[in-house]
């Protein structure tokens, strides 16, 4: 949407609506304005179609962003991300990527977010009761800004995590592709009840063939004599923005990485291990399947790596 249109969508829904709530300040106290196909419309009023596709049938993608300062972190990487997701699974985004761009910002200045989330959505949009896409004719492009204190996050409060291998496996690349950010999460809410009902944080998914992937919302990194591993992409993990922001880190700092097939053993033989996503940021893994990970502690060289990432937040890299 044009910048000007952008505007006058603003003012026409969130300000002639008399959202007194929404238009001062980002205190948790007032509602939030969701961007909801061009326009901003509070949270408790924004709402699309029973009949959109993304509702029947998960049918469309979507990113999570982590606002730092009040900017977007690795913006670029997740405009591309959205977009090859799209192209994944052939969906009409209807928006350019600048104005893609565009919108996200305006969303966190709209709300004065400082520090959040932010879920673009786009769905196949409203179409007939049957899973044909080809009725629908308009995508649905959604923005949903969160506060920092409203994020989905594992609420670890810096306490290391424990987490078993699922039985649920992530799907090959000759079914949903596991590299796009799909609106099919099923597979991994299901390894992740496995997770709550061993009582610990989360899940470790393998790839059809046995080879380690990733966790339930986040990749999986681990450390062993020194060298940072993570799982290649042909192992059906999404390539994660914080995982590639890890990866460079560890280019910084001197470590050597490998993005290579792993298996269980490289797994219960880690010296360290820690999960990265953009809502967990880095966090330290220190059992897996009741089997202790190094010493049990938060690992020495994810301690640096996490330092670094910190660096790299504050300066927006
Ligand atoms: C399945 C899966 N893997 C990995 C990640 C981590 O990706 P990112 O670092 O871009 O948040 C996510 C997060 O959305 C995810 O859902």
């Amino acid at each position: 949407m044009e910048r000007n249109n952008l505007a006058k969508a603003v003012r026409m829904r969130a300000f002639s609506e008399g959202n007194s709530k929404t238009g001062s300040s980002s205190s948790s106290s007032t509602e939030l304005l969701v961007y909801l196909n061009g326009e901003f419309v509070p949270q408790s009023k924004a709402a699309i179609s029973v009949f959109d596709h993304g509702f029947l049938y998960g049918d469309g993608i979507f990113e999570g962003i982590a606002v730092y300062s009040g900017k977007p972190f690795r913006l670029e990487e997740h405009i591309l991300r959205l977009f090859d997701s799209a192209k994944a699974i052939d969906l009409r985004i209807p928006v350019n990527a600048k104005e893609v761009a565009r919108a996200i910002k305006d969303t966190i200045r709209i709300n004065k977010l400082v520090d959040g989330y932010m879920r673009p959505i786009v769905t196949r949009g409203v179409g007939t009761m049957g899973l044909n896409p080809s009725y629908c004719k308009k995508s649905t492009f959604v923005i949903i800004p969160l506060r920092q204190s409203d994020y989905p996050l594992m609420h670890l409060n810096d306490r290391p995590a424990r987490a078993i291998v699922s039985t649920i496996r992530r799907n090959p690349s000759f079914c949903t592709p596991a590299s796009a950010k799909t609106l099919n999460y099923l597979n991994n809410i299901l390894a992740k009840q496995q997770a709550n009902a061993s009582g610990v944080d989360e899940a470790i998914m393998l790839d059809w063939t046995g080879l380690v992937s990733e966790g339930t919302g986040d990749n999986l990194f681990l450390v062993k004599r020194g060298h940072v591993l993570t799982a290649s992409q042909h192992c059906s993990i999404l390539p994660g923005v914080t995982r590639t922001a890890v990866l460079d880190a560890c280019r910084n700092l001197g470590i050597r990485t490998s993005e290579s097939e792993l298996t269980l053993h490289d797994l219960y033989t880690a010296d360290e291990a820690f999960l990265t996503s953009t809502s967990l940021e880095i966090q330290s893994l220190i059992e897996i399947d009741g089997r202790q990970i190094g010493n049990g502690l938060e690992g020495s060289i994810t301690k640096r790596i996490k330092r670094k990432f910190d660096e790299m937040k504050e300066k927006g890299e």
